[in-house]
């Protein structure tokens, strides 16, 4: 990818199905991705999705599929038959719901089936947040095994924090796609995020796409705070 615009995925967390749709339109032109996840989704379900992957630019549908590999074959088909040109599932489903989540890709758009991530660890999640679910790992180190499994089975990547992308790039390669939500430019409040980077730390960290929401979104100039982050990229 040697676009700027190709690295950039504007996240359009809301409510409120105007918003989304004129945000959407005027940002379309500037970014490669626009991502819809469950706040959009439940509100709007999934023709706000075909409306938006109408549009000049590609939509990453982050959906976090997480249940049984039947179920989530199916739901990936109906993903994939949005438009979406990728989506995501829970890595920690396990394997058999990885593999499923692919088939379910390729049946929903035999011509172009969308790229399928798996979500690693989720960013606001810490260490002792992880212990708590007993999962007592450093996040690092489930992050990458998270990942290799992913890579193992077939998926075209994950999303991790930036923090892990280097050790991620190792294990699994240059084509393993990583996209890193957490980014924060350094003009912009941390908000929730707990293991944030810049964007330009986070590309030379390894990152494919960097998702940045708020940021963005918050700005009383989305379209101006795309450039900035654009221009800081380099
Ligand atoms: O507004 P902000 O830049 O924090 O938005 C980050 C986006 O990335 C949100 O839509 C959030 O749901 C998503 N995300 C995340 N951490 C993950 C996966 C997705 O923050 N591991």
């Amino acid at each position: 990818m040697t676009d700027q615009r190709d690295k950039l995925c504007v996240a359009l967390d809301g409510s409120d199905r105007d918003w989304i749709a004129s945000t959407a339109r005027t940002l379309a032109p500037q970014v490669g991705w626009l991502k819809l996840g469950l706040e959009a989704f439940t509100a709007f379900g999934p023709e706000l999705v075909i409306e938006i992957a109408e549009l000049d630019t590609r939509v990453f549908f982050d959906i976090k599929l997480h249940d049984i590999p039947n179920t989530v074959r199916r739901a990936a088909a109906n993903c994939a038959a949005t438009g979406a040109a990728m989506f995501n599932v829970h890595a920690s489903g396990g394997r058999a719901m990885l593999s499923a989540a692919i088939e379910g890709a390729a049946e929903g758009s035999a011509a172009h089936p969308p790229k399928v991530l798996a979500v690693t660890v989720l960013t606001s999640l810490d260490h002792g947040a992880l212990t708590e679910l007993g999962f007592d790992h450093d996040p690092n180190e489930l992050v990458v095994r998270w990942a290799r499994l992913a890579h193992e089975v077939g998926l075209d990547g994950v999303v991790a924090s930036a923090r892990e992308a280097p050790a991620i790039r190792r294990e699994c390669g240059p084509d393993f796609l990583i996209v890193t939500p957490g980014i924060r430019p350094g003009w912009s409040a941390t908000g929730d995020q707990r293991r944030v980077m810049t964007p330009s730390d986070a590309i030379a960290a390894g990152a494919d796409i960097l998702v940045i929401g708020r940021p963005i979104t918050g700005a009383k100039f989305p379209d101006k705070a795309v450039t900035r982050v654009i221009e800081e990229l380099g």
